[in-house]
């Protein structure tokens, strides 16, 4: 048998999101993810194979050629960068927006800025492309802790309902990046195993179409 092709997934909120595509486009896990402690799981397409990741691990798997194909956020791309990957499919999932917040009214004519961010590369190139001096701080969570404390002026995250910048008294400022659930490709694998790749990306291609047209439908 010739080796599987891998998948690496991103665990959480994305991959509750990535399981209808998958199953739309024939490639379900055998097993139910959610109830098991595995983290590499068979498919109904006998050539390919899942793997279950942190989403800032993903990159690295594709890049290194341990996964094939990855399913990763833009924010994880943005920050981590995309060396050595093909970013042939947009999964439409996941949809937010990567924004600097704070409290508002606060910001006047800043010169010096204190950020806390997981996301410490994109804060670093953001601030600095508008002239501002930042600190950066990086944490790992509860960004919107940091502000409060005064840990930090203002925070770089993640922004979708805006509920939790709203239950702690901040606000989105300024955008910085529209981010959605992206399908990447290991460079030289898209050479040597272009045709079943080229399979699994034209059925999620077909999937995301199918969920887009059930969804304008409704
Ligand atoms: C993200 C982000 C915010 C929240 C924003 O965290 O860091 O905390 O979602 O969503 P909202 O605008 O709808 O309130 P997530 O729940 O993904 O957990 P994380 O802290 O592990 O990133």
């Amino acid at each position: 048998m010739t080796q599987q092709l891998t998948i690496a997934l991103t665990k959480g909120r994305i991959l509750q999101q990535t399981l209808p595509l998958l199953k739309a486009a024939g490639l379900s896990p055998v097993e139910d993810i959610a109830s098991s402690r595995k983290l590499i799981f068979n498919t109904e397409h006998s050539d390919v194979r899942l793997v279950i990741l942190r989403g800032s691990d993903v990159p690295t798997y594709v890049r290194h050629g341990a996964a094939d194909v990855g399913v990763v956020g833009k924010d994880m791309l943005l920050e981590f960068g995309a060396d050595g990957l093909y970013e042939p499919l947009d999964l439409g999932i996941a949809r937010c927006r990567l924004m600097t917040a704070g409290f508002s009214g606060r910001e006047s004519v800043r010169t010096r800025v204190r950020v806390a961010s997981k996301f410490v590369n994109i804060a670093r190139r953001y601030y600095s492309s508008k002239g501002v001096q930042a600190d950066i701080i990086k944490l790992y969570g509860a960004m919107e802790l940091a502000p409060l404390m005064d840990l930090a002026d203002e925070i770089v995250d993640i922004v979708d309902t805006g509920n939790t910048l709203r239950a702690n008294g901040m606000s989105p400022l300024e955008h910085i990046a529209d981010i959605s659930t992206r399908l990447v490709v290991n460079k030289a694998a898209m050479r040597t195993r272009h045709g079943v790749i080229q399979e699994v990306i034209e059925a999620l291609a077909r999937a995301v179409e199918q969920i887009v047209d059930q969804d304008s439908a409704l």
